[in-house]
């Protein structure tokens, strides 16, 4: 689904995807990568080797507000690339920053990765996300998350539901809604 996003100025644009934890921003983007012929970066794992850090351990340490902070200097960093080299993955918690989403909308195109609760707790069931730990009810805690980070999906170029989807499928998705916005870039 094509959302009422104004797309940006005409180059080569970095395809970037985001969405919650457990919609399958990886998977997918590395298949997108494979595919295009473009360079993979992950921004967690990008976080992860800047501090020598699990990005749980990060949080556990240092908290989310510091966590927040080094993504966006990962999601900043992204500017060295040449614009359209690049599939990024994002965390789930890139929308919140509008500093990181104004420099992610100036090099590329957004894709958002949607699921329902259901699906998302059982991607994410094998833990590894500090904001999923430690609550007593997941299924709350994914709902009220989904929640207030709506109105912040709403600034992404692309929208697409990976319910009970395989990552190759909504990567085949992408790659025709691609096609018809963004001809000539892959
Ligand atoms: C977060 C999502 C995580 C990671 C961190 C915070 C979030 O990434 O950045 O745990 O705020 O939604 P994934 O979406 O890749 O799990």
């Amino acid at each position: 689904m094509i959302s009422g996003k104004k797309l940006p100025p005409a180059c080569r644009h970095n395809l970037i995807l985001t969405g919650f934890m457990g919609t399958g921003k990886t998977a997918v983007g590395q298949i997108l990568a494979r595919r295009l012929k473009r360079r993979f970066i992950d921004t967690d794992r990008l976080v992860e080797s800047k501090t020598g850090l699990t990005v749980s351990r990060t949080f556990e340490l240092y908290g989310e507000k510091w966590f927040r902070l080094r993504e966006k200097e990962a999601v900043a960093s992204l500017a060295d690339y040449p614009p359209g080299s690049l599939v990024v993955a994002t965390g789930g918690g890139v929308v919140l920053s509008s500093e990181s989403m104004e420099s992610l909308e100036s090099h590329g195109l957004i894709v958002l990765l949607t699921a329902s609760p259901s699906e998302i707790l059982k991607r994410t069931g094998k833990g590894g996300r500090p904001l999923l730990e430690g609550s007593s009810s997941n299924r709350e805690r994914v709902i009220s998350l989904l929640q207030n980070r709506e109105p912040y999906y709403r600034r992404c170029n692309l929208q697409v539901d990976t319910t009970n989807k395989e990552p190759i499928q909504v990567a085949g998705i992408i790659l025709s809604e691609l096609r018809l916005i963004l001809p000539g870039e892959e």
